[in-house]
């Protein structure tokens, strides 16, 4: 089974940390989302890849290379600018020859794939727009659908007051490969306002099944911390890597813990990092790995990526720190958003 996964989007609401990453790659529980999402596809049969990118690419290609290290196989589609959701898609079409999945890679969720392809072959028509119910649908794609799951209305992001469901897209698709007759090549093409309707207007079925289970867009830093404190509480059950050292406290290997330390729970800590003597760590901290953590520093409902020094007696809180940040000792950070760092991550 083949999957293309869409990558190449600006993630304007996540910089400056986007600057010089695709949004994809951004850390949850410290590994690339990206990551997460092929190893998640992989264990259920999915063994080819094509990741359409534009911005940022390198950094995608350079850490997964062909996928040989996920025993998967991986293809780039990069596009010369953004070509939009069904431009990326349309330009993959020569690597996409028989039945495939597509994903909004930004999007954080654990489908399991054999029901929705159940619910797809039943159905018997081009293409099935995976689903999930939210409170306010105003800021994705909103459906409208008969008895029987056929999608009559697809509205990209409507007025609160003209959204015909709570029903959203929840960036997850299956498609026959005759889709692709419906999307013009080489010119920016958005799924969302002119796929989907011109789909839905030629009735050559297009059917929407709700996924339940934990679904969340990462593309705003609340969302994206928010996404970590439900990884923490495992109400979004992925994997965290580390042992369990007190209830909820989980550490990675080679991790150095200073004197008088406090865990307040929940705390994950990535690999060889250091921290320094009665810093205060949680509730809801992430540290990635290779960090050096100060003496006496506060740091709460806060993530850091890999390789950051936060230096003596700083108080984090609610924020978010890029790659190699380094902090003045004694600094104070309450929602902010830091990325100093300008190279790419390394797998
Ligand atoms: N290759 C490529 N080229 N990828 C793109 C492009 C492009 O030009 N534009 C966007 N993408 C990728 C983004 O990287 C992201 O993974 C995905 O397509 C969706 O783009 P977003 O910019 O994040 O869209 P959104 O979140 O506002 O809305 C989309 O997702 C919602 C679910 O979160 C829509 O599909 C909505 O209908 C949907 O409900
Ligand atoms: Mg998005």
């Amino acid at each position: 089974m083949k999957a293309l996964l869409l990558a190449g989007g600006l993630g304007t609401r996540l910089r400056p940390l986007t600057e010089n990453i695709p949004k994809p790659m951004a850390p949850i529980a410290n590994r690339p989302w990206l990551e997460h999402l092929i190893v998640h596809l992989r264990d259920q049969g999915v063994n080819e890849f094509v990741i359409a990118a534009h911005h940022c690419s390198d950094v995608i290609r350079r850490y997964f290379e062909n996928g040989k290290r996920w025993n998967v196989k991986i293809t780039y589609a990069l596009e010369p600018y953004p070509l939009g959701t069904a431009g990326a898609i349309k330009n993959a079409e020569r690597w996409l020859n028989e039945r495939f999945l597509v994903f909004n890679a930004d999007i954080v969720h654990l489908p399991e794939l054999i029901p929705l392809l159940d619910f797809h072959r039943q159905h018997g028509g081009l293409a099935t727009i995976v689903l999930t119910e939210v409170d306010d649908p105003s800021s994705y794609g909103v459906v409208e659908q008969d008895d029987c799951g056929r999608i009559l209305r697809f509205v990209e992001k409507p007025r609160c007051e003209e959204a015909p469901s709570n029903r959203i897209n929840a960036g997850m698709y299956i498609f026959e490969p005759d889709v692709m007759r419906y999307i013009p090549a080489e010119r920016e093409v958005s799924i969302e306002r002119e796929t989907f309707p011109l789909l839905i207007e030629k009735n050559v079925g297009v059917y929407g099944i709700v996924s339940n289970g934990y679904w969340r867009d990462m593309g705003t830093p609340a969302r994206y911390r928010q996404v970590h404190w439900d990884a923490l509480s495992r109400e979004f059950p992925i994997p965290l890597k580390g042992r369990e050292i007190q209830s909820g406290v989980f550490v990675g290997e080679n991790v150095e813990i200073g004197a008088g330390v406090l865990f307040v729970p929940p705390v994950l800590i990535g690999d060889h990092v250091k921290i320094g003597p009665q810093a205060v760590i949680g509730p809801n901290a992430v540290i990635g790995d290779r960090c050096q953590i100060g003496a006496r520093v506060h740091c709460a409902q806060t993530i850091v990526w890999d390789r950051s020094v936060i230096r003596d007696r700083s108080r984090l809180q609610n924020s978010i720190f890029g790659y190699r940040t380094v902090t003045p000792a004694g600094e104070v950070f309450e929602d902010s958003i830091i990325n100093q760092f300008k190279e790419a991550v390394q797998a």
